[in-house]
């Protein structure tokens, strides 16, 4: 595994939280049975195992960039099928009916030129399902960026926001009605409970802090980096009475479908 390699072990420590969007994404989708299903960046199998609950019969793959991720997949479920394959570059094989996507667009850049690609895998009737977080409107998101914005880190992370890219509701409607025959949209506040801030950003690292984690050059600009973060975030989220930490978490869902005739 190299160093920028996804870590499934972490990424799944917080299974719980992230878990959830795919069932509700999954409990939205309205075609009874679908033959074939592919999870884009399936990650370790977890998005995929909701997909299959709900559709045992269907032939489904799953597949994702990160070798290690593709690889604790397979060693869980030997028996699915699982590909390493970059969504963003390389060609996606076969017709499906469902294209279902949760938490990864964002860490592919140009989001029409990606959905353009999605509806050309799809059947004629086919649908896409995506979920992505709404990272920069949380006061989380703000406050990484603002962090990584001060000069100490200017050269080293300047180019961030660039391989992190979530646009608005309204860019993905715009493209959508644009390639689709009919969308739907909504967006999603989940409130996530944790021990303390120290866990929150522990569940970041493998994914929010990740892109600028792996362009720090040193351990010590690396914890520096969470300090800062952290320190913000202990002003932005409260404790509760019980101690705890409340994190509402922003989640834009959208189903686009095609038609027969398109
Ligand atoms: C936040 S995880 C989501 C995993 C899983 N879908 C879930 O719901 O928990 C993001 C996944 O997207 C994958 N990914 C990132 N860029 C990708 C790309 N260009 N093509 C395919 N997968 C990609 C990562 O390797 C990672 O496994």
């Amino acid at each position: 595994m190299n160093e920028t390699d996804w870590k499934p072990d972490l990424y799944l420590k917080f299974n719980k939280e992230r878990i959830q969007p795919s069932i509700d994404l999954v409990s939205r989708i309205d075609f009874e049975n679908p033959l074939k299903i592919i999870d884009i960046g399936c990650g370790p199998g977890n998005s995929t195992q909701i997909i299959r609950k709900r559709w045992v019969n269907s032939k489904i793959i799953g597949i994702d960039s990160s070798p290690a991720m593709i690889e604790k997949a397979s060693s869980d479920f030997p028996d699915q099928e699982w590909k390493v394959v970059d969504a963003g570059v390389d060609e996606i094989n076969g017709e499906f009916d469902i294209v279902f996507s949760n938490a990864v667009i964002q860490w592919i850049p140009d989001h029409y030129k990606l959905l353009t690609k999605l509806k050309s895998i799809l059947t004629s009737d086919g649908l896409l399902a995506i979920q992505l977080p709404l990272f920069f409107e949380m006061p989380l998101g703000k406050s990484i960026a603002k962090v990584a914005k001060r000069c100490l880190w200017s050269s080293e992370i300047d180019k961030v926001t660039e391989l992190f890219i979530i646009n608005d509701y309204s860019f993905y409607y715009d493209s959508l009605v644009e390639l689709f025959d009919t969308v739907e949209m909504w967006v999603t506040d989940y409130i996530h409970v944790f021990d303390s801030h120290l866990s929150i950003i522990e569940m970041m690292r493998s994914t929010g802090l990740k892109p600028y984690l792996e362009k720090l050059q040193s351990e010590g600009s690396r914890k520096q980096f969470e300090d800062l973060v952290l320190k913000e975030i202990v002003n932005d989220y409260p404790l509760q009475r019980d101690g705890k930490v409340l994190l509402p978490f922003k989640r834009l869902f959208f189903i686009a479908k095609r038609d027969k005739h398109t």
